[in-house]
């Protein structure tokens, strides 16, 4: 490649499946790589998965399922987003950026008009970077054998329409969280 020429961004796939195995190649083996273990809270598997190989490596991978949602008083449904990881060794190049935007792009045509995720409260201003907003209004998931219970990280919503409402009141998703 010619020194002035910019690298061209790898390319972003849709994973035909994405497993523990496949998730400890990106972030490697360790018990809470994504620091959320404190919160206690049981997860849902993604449906959809996008990622992005380097060499062969999967390296990046963002998840994507639509959920059943109320906002305030209206029943309807968002686009949850999860697992987003990055192998550490790549980070900062991007990656995070390329694997959303393509798992939005796909968010886009599924329907609902916003997508949500929940973070630490550190990568609040990487997704802000990205086009995220943080919601200021509490978020009620379900957890086995109990009642609804207060999301305690931070949720972050993008809309997926020019026409999608801004959020407000109260949400609560009828799943446990993504
Ligand atoms: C969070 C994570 C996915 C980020 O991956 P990454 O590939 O380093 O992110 P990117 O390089 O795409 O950076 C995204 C943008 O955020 C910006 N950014 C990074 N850190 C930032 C910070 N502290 N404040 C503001 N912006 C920040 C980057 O500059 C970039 O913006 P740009 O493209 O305009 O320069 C990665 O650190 C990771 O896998 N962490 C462990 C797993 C995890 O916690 N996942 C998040 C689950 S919610």
């Amino acid at each position: 490649m010619p020194a002035n020429q910019p690298p061209t961004a790898p390319a972003v796939t849709r994973l035909p499946s994405y497993t523990k195995t496949d998730q400890d190649e990106i972030l490697g083996p360790g018990d809470d790589p994504f620091g959320v273990a404190g919160t206690g809270l049981t997860w849902l598997p993604k449906e959809d998965h996008f990622g992005v190989r380097l060499d062969g490596r999967l390296v990046a991978h963002a998840g994507l399922l639509r959920l059943p949602v109320a906002i305030g008083d209206v029943e309807t449904e968002v686009m949850g987003v999860g697992g987003v990881a990055v192998a550490p060794d790549v980070r900062g190049r991007g990656l995070a950026r390329l694997v959303l935007a393509a798992a939005l792009d796909h968010a886009r045509t599924q329907g609902p008009a916003h997508a949500l995720l929940f973070c630490r409260s550190p990568l609040v201003p990487l997704y802000q970077r990205l086009g995220w907003h943080p919601l200021d209004t509490d978020v009620l998931v379900e957890q086995p054998g109990s009642a609804p219970v207060t999301m305690p990280l931070c949720t972050m919503v993008t809309p997926l329409h020019e026409t999608a409402p801004r959020i407000s009141g109260r949400v609560r998703l009828y799943s446990l969280p993504m």
